[in-house]
C-alpha cells in the first residue's frame, strides 16, 4: 500500500474551499433523471449532459474531484478528449463508483446489502490505469419497522471495510459511504443513534482489516429527522447534532468528511454545511461536500429547458451551486448570496 500517495490524494480532495461533485449515477438512475425532465435517455444523452458540466468555466476552484460511473470514465468530451484527461488538466482528481448496487438482503425484507466485491481488485487496477485516484462505495441503511437489523448493519460495515482495503491496495482513496436514508417518520434522535451504530461498526471493521484511515474519506448523511416526521429540527440543530455524532464516532486521524445531500433541498444542504463550518466547536477533520443532487438538480432542469443556450444555462446553474457550497465549506455562505 502506498500510504503517502493515498494520504496526499485524500488531503487534496478536501483542500481549502473545495469539495467533490458526485456524477456517478448508474445508467439506470441517470436515465430516470433525464426522463424526469423530458429527455430521451441514451449513452450519448448521458455523455452530452455530463460533458457540459465538466466543461464549465472555472469550476475547478470549487471542485477537487469528480466521481464517475463506469460508462462515463470511458467517454469523451465533445471535442474527443477523454473526460479523465479533461478533469486531470483542470487539476481535478477523477474518481469511480466501484460498487455494483444495493441488492435485497436475504432474510431481511426491505433491507439492502451493497454488492461488488467479486473482481473488485482487478476493476480497481483497471480504473487506476485509466486515471482514477479515488473510489466510492455506498451502503444503504433504512430506518423503520424493526429496521435497521443488526444483520444489515454488520454486513454492510464488513463490505465497506473490505472494499476500502482493496482500494487502498490498488492506490485508490476509498470514500466510505454508509448512508442512513431520510425516508420515514423517525425523529432526529433515531437518525443520530442509527448513524452512530453504523459508524462504530464500520470503523471497527476498518481497524480489523487494516484500512489506513489517514488515506480514506467518509461520506455520511447529516443528522436529520425523517422526511415524514412532524418534528423537524432547525438547521442549527442539524449542524450541532451532526458534528456531535461524528466527533464521538469517527476516528480523528481521518482527513475529511464529505457529506452526501441525500434528498435535502439545495439550500438546506448548503446551509447545514455552512453552519457546521461556522461552529465554535473544534473538529479534527475537514468538513466538505460530495453532493450529487444538491449540485446538479438545477443544472439538469436548465439543460432540458427550451432556452436560447441550454449549455450555458446548465453550466451557470452548476457553477452557482458549486460556488455556494465552496463558501459553505469555509463557513462563509449566507442566504443573500443565493440571489
Ligand atoms: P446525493 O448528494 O444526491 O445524495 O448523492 C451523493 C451520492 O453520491 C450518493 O451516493
Amino acid at each position: 500500500m502506498d500510504r503517502q500517495l493515498l494520504e496526499k490524494n485524500a488531503r487534496e480532495l478536501v483542500s481549502p474551499g473545495k469539495g467533490i461533485l458526485a456524477a456517478d449515477e448508474s445508467n439506470g438512475t441517470m436515465s430516470n433523471r433525464l426522463e424526469s425532465v423530458g429527455i430521451e435517455p441514451s449513452a450519448e444523452a448521458r455523455r452530452s449532459y455530463r460533458a457540459n458540466l465538466f466543461s464549465s468555466e472555472g469550476y475547478e476552484s470549487a471542485i477537487s474531484g469528480v466521481i464517475l460511473f463506469d460508462e462515463t470514465i470511458r467517454q469523451c468530451m465533445d471535442d474527443g478528449k477523454p473526460i479523465v484527461q479533461e478533469l486531470s488538466e483542470r487539476g481535478i482528481l477523477p474518481g469511480i463508483k466501484v460498487d455494483t448496487g444495493a441488492k435485497e438482503l436475504a432474510n431481511y425484507e426491505g433491507e439492502k446489502i451493497t454488492e461488488g466485491l467479486d473482481g473488485l481488485r482487478e476493476r480497481c487496477a483497471e480504473y487506476f490505469a485509466i486515471g482514477a485516484r479515488f473510489a466510492k462505495w455506498r451502503a444503504v441503511i433504512r430506518i423503520g419497522n424493526g429496521m435497521p437489523s443488526s444483520a444489515c448493519l454488520s454486513t454492510n460495515a464488513h463490505a465497506l471495510a473490505r472494499y476500502s482495503a482493496i482500494c487502498q491496495e490498488q492506490g485508490l482513496v476509498p470514500i466510505i459511504e454508509p448512508e442512513v436514508l431520510m425516508d420515514g417518520d423517525h425523529d432526529a434522535s433515531v437518525c443520530f443513534d442509527v448513524t452512530a451504530s453504523i459508524l462504530d461498526l464500520t470503523f471497527a471493521e476498518c481497524d480489523n482489516q487494516g484500512v489506513h484511515i489517514p488515506g480514506a474519506l467518509l461520506k455520511p448523511n447529516m443528522i436529520i429527522a425523517g422526511k415524514d416526521c412532524k418534528d423537524q429540527i432547525s438547521r442549527e440543530e442539524v449542524a450541532r447534532m451532526t458534528v456531535e455524532c461524528l466527533t464521538n464516532h469517527v476516528p480523528h486521524d481521518l482527513p475529511g468528511i464529505v457529506f452526501l445531500s441525500g434528498g435535502q433541498s439545495d439550500e438546506d444542504a448548503t446551509a447545514h454545511l455552512d453552519l457546521m463550518n461556522k461552529m465554535a466547536m473544534e473538529h479534527p477533520w475537514q468538513l466538505s461536500y460530495s453532493y450529487g443532487r444538491a449540485l446538479q438538480a438545477d443544472a439538469l432542469r436548465k439543460w432540458s429547458e427550451d432556452s436560447e443556450d441550454p449549455h450555458q444555462a446548465s453550466s451557470s446553474a452548476f457553477l452557482h451551486r458549486a460556488k455556494m457550497n465552496s463558501l459553505a465549506r469555509s463557513g462563509e455562505w449566507n442566504k443573500s448570496l443565493e440571489g
